[in-house]
């Protein structure tokens, strides 16, 4: 019989084991795991903040205890920052606003390390990832060998990249290069984020103002298990739209390539499932667009609440809301 031993991290604070779980400090380190592990099934995380297991795991999850920054070059504009894969994110973010460079300040507090900024081209506040990599270096299991992708090789898109698709499993990313910008060009037309930052806005105070609003609306996962957006945003032909709004007064849209993008919060609430539980699982009533472990909840309370929630959105909406959470 199999013994799983070792307790997974997830931010949505559930109780799941994998056989193995090991951590490497150098690339080296991770070719020799993958060599030593090369029978069993692998699974690389990052901070487990994008990722509900439902059940324990019969194989070896990898995780990057890499967690160094660097800056590579610069000109008058710009500096390029080399970050490996298991640096916090937001610690990242917090270093590059203190030091007055810009482009990623939007993207503060997102729960999530450097590899993962990649993997899943997170986004808040009007900029996304891909907006800022300029390079991802990945270790590529099947060629043995480290390959470099520029951003267009990345294929990114709304919570999307080759490494979800085509390079899942094959690539592991390394490290991350960002551009950040010396001349700050503050991004604050998402929301009410130009209010809250108020005048003569710095990269650090767009951050304090990206924080408070957060800490508004989203829960703190030190204090109640979530995956941040369980649902991505839906993009419906603009016939689907028009035909909602003929029904319903003020229906919160956004114009997009391709159709118009109607927030899942908004058919979320539409359907009362703002606050409500199932089992030990809650659709949070600050942002109903969030799932959280409100009382001791199963993987299977999760999947139950988000499979009623997309099943009623689908009836009265005849719309499909797909989880942006990675179902292990
Ligand atoms: N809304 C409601 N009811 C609510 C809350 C929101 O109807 O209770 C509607 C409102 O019309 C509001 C709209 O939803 O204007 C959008 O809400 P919000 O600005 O909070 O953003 P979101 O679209 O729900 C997305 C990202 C978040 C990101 C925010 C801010 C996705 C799946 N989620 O949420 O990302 O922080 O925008 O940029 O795209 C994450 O990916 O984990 C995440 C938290």
């Amino acid at each position: 019989m199999t013994h799983f031993q070792y307790a997974i991290p997830n931010t949505f604070r559930m109780d799941v084991k994998a056989k193995i779980f090991a951590e490497y400090s150098s690339v080296e380190q991770l070719q020799e795991l993958l060599e030593r592990y090369k029978d069993e099934q692998i699974l690389h995380i990052g901070a487990g903040s994008n990722l509900l297991f439902t059940k324990d795991f019969d194989g070896v999850i990898l995780h990057s205890a890499m967690r160094r920054a660097r800056a590579l070059d610069e000109d008058s504009d710009s500096v390029l920052i080399e970050a490996e894969s298991g640096l916090v994110l937001d610690e990242l973010i917090a270093q590059l606003c203190d030091m007055g460079l810009s482009g990623m300040e939007n993207l503060s507090y997102i729960p999530g390390e450097v590899g993962a900024s990649a993997v899943q081209n997170v986004g808040a506040y009007g900029v996304e990832a891909k907006d800022v990599i300029v390079r991802v270096n990945t270790w590529s299991i099947p060629d043995q060998n480290v390959v470099i992708l520029d951003n267009t090789q990345c294929q990114f898109g709304y919570r999307d990249s080759i490494f979800k698709n085509e390079l899942r499993g094959k690539a592991i990313v390394t490290h991350v290069v960002y551009r950040l910008n010396k001349h700050f060009e503050p991004k604050l037309d998402y929301g009410n984020l130009r209010a809250e930052v108020g005048n003569n806005p710095t990269p650090m105070s767009v951050r304090e103002a990206v924080i408070r609003i957060r800490q508004q609306k989203l829960p703190e996962v030190s204090e109640l298990g979530s995956a941040g957006s369980f649902f991505k945003n839906p993009i419906v032909p603009r016939e689907t739209y028009e035909a909602i709004a003929a029904q319903y007064e003020r229906v919160p849209h956004f114009e997009q390539d391709g159709g118009v993008k109607i927030p899942a919060a908004w058919l979320i609430e539409q359907c009362g499932w703002k606050g409500k539980t199932l089992g030990g699982a809650q659709c949070y009533p600050k942002q109903p667009l969030v799932l959280v472990n409100a009382n001791n909840a199963t993987p299977q309370d999760i999947v139950n609440l988000a499979a009623a929630i997309c099943q009623d959105v689908k009836d009265k909406f005849n719309i499909t809301i797909n989880p942006e959470v990675n179902y292990i």
